[in-house]
């Protein structure tokens, strides 16, 4: 039998790009699906039969029964945070406790790393990264350092184990200025959500994905936040703490990269940045705040303003390289429906000096843009290639070219059925 392959799913700007309704149209066509890296900073939305769900930590296949959901590795998970999800998620009429595998290697988000979070970002001042607050980075420097603590530690001794780094923790706030800190309510609740977590199945999830591509099994890897916000290739220091990228996906759930197939890279037909940082393509003007208006993009997680801009040629051939992007997905271009023209920026400038690859440092650079027509017709009905607008045919050409990668797929729309395969 054929052994099964690896298929990752992976936002190539800065996040947003919709990645949670892929994700569920793709679940068909896999039997596992798989989060690689991050945590609750993600907010992956998905509607169907008009129900909304927003998953944090859970991956986006949860909803098809016959599937199973894999949170690996490489991911930080918030016990309290992930109870609420997934008694939501019951809540709905789903049983998800056999078909959920959690990795024991993933490290556990715990309430201090959250506020070390928000004292860290206080300290900063105006270099502030504008983090989603989560405890992000905190759990992921406490894994590097190697004092984290991992799902497998719930199984024994865990409190110990957990006061003993909250006590780390208490110590270093306390440095930082933040004393008297009264955490024990969220902490009760905190303590609760690590039992509840142990009607999952806890295991090394390694070994099941491994088990399942040897029995020919296919398995979807779901990104999260997107090839810009990478721990090594985004804009750092303006970044998440995990890798995003294709690399992240062999990390984070235990693959060789010779069981990769297919790496999907998925974009806005615009551009959007959450949290600070250089933005070559940001607009400031009447433009944008239409983009934001009709888009809705505003954060899934802390409900904060996108920023938006024009789609950013320069960044995606860079993140096409980075991940060996093999096939495109184009979102959510009828938020450019009523526009005269549409802008790509195909450069960036600075001092007279312009560029078409990612520059090491992205601060002070300035968008150089082609124009094309914009293509005036509401797209959100159009199930055919046939029918689409010539101006938006023309974009899709336009795209591909510069790209030299294929937009295999388009989404018009955020229901499952405004998505054409080509
Ligand atoms: P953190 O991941 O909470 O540490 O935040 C670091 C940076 O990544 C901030 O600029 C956040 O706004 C951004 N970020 C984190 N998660 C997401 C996401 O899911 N979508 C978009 N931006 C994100």
């Amino acid at each position: 039998m054929a052994k099964g392959k690896v298929d990752a799913l992976l936002g190539i700007v800065f996040g947003d790009e919709g990645k949670g309704k892929v994700v569920d149209f793709f679940t068909p066509r896999y039997d596992l699906v798989a989060r690689f890296a991050g945590g609750p900073n993600a907010g992956h939305t998905i509607i169907f039969e008009g129900k909304k769900f927003v998953l944090r930590s859970i991956p986006s296949g949860i909803f098809d029964e016959n599937k199973i959901n894999i949170i690996g590795n490489g991911c930080v998970i918030a016990p309290d945070l992930f109870m609420n999800e997934a008694k939501e998620v019951e809540a709905a009429g789903y049983s998800i406790d056999r078909r959920l595998l959690i990795s024991r290697r993933a490290h556990l988000i715990l309430p201090t790393h959250r506020l070390l979070d928000k004292a860290y970002e206080a300290a900063k001042g105006n270099a502030k990264v504008g983090t989603t607050g989560k405890g992000i980075g905190p759990t992921y420097s406490d894994k590097a350092a190697r004092v984290g603590l991992r799902v497998g530690d719930i199984e024994e001794n865990f409190k110990e184990k957990y006061d003993a780094l909250k006590a780390r923790h208490l110590d270093i706030l306390n440095d930082l200025g933040c004393r008297d800190l009264d955490i024990s309510a969220e902490e009760k609740v905190w303590l609760e959500s690590v039992e509840y977590m142990k009607k999952f199945r806890l295991c090394d999830t390694e070994i099941e994905i491994n088990r399942a591509l040897e029995a020919g099994q296919n398995v979807l890897a779901e990104g999260a936040q997107g090839t810009l916000l990478d721990i090594d290739h985004g804009t750092y220091p303006f970044v998440s703490s995990s890798s995003t990228t294709i690399g992240g996906v062999c990390t984070g759930l235990g693959i060789a990269p010779q069981n990769v197939g297919r790496v999907w890279g998925i974009f806005k037909a615009y551009s959007t940045r959450v949290g600070s940082g250089p933005f070559p393509v940001e607009l400031f003007d009447e433009t944008g705040t239409e983009i934001r208006r009709i888009g809705k993009e505003f954060g899934a997680v802390t409900g904060r303003d996108r920023r938006c801009g024009w789609v950013d040629l320069v960044a995606l051939k860079y993140a096409i390289m980075i991940n060996g992007v093999t096939d495109l997905v184009m979102m959510k271009a009828d938020v450019l429906d009523t526009f005269d023209k549409i802008k790509v920026c195909v450069a960036y400038e600075k001092n007279g000096v312009r560029t078409e690859s990612m520059p090491y440092d992205t601060e002070g650079w300035t968008a150089v843009y082609e124009e094309l027509e914009g293509w005036k017709t509401p797209l959100s009905d159009i199930r055919r290639e046939e029918d689409f607008p010539k101006a938006y045919a023309d974009y899709i050409d336009y795209l591909e070219k510069a790209l030299k990668t294929p937009i295999a797929i388009l989404s018009v729309g955020p229901e499952r059925e405004a998505t054409i395969i080509r």
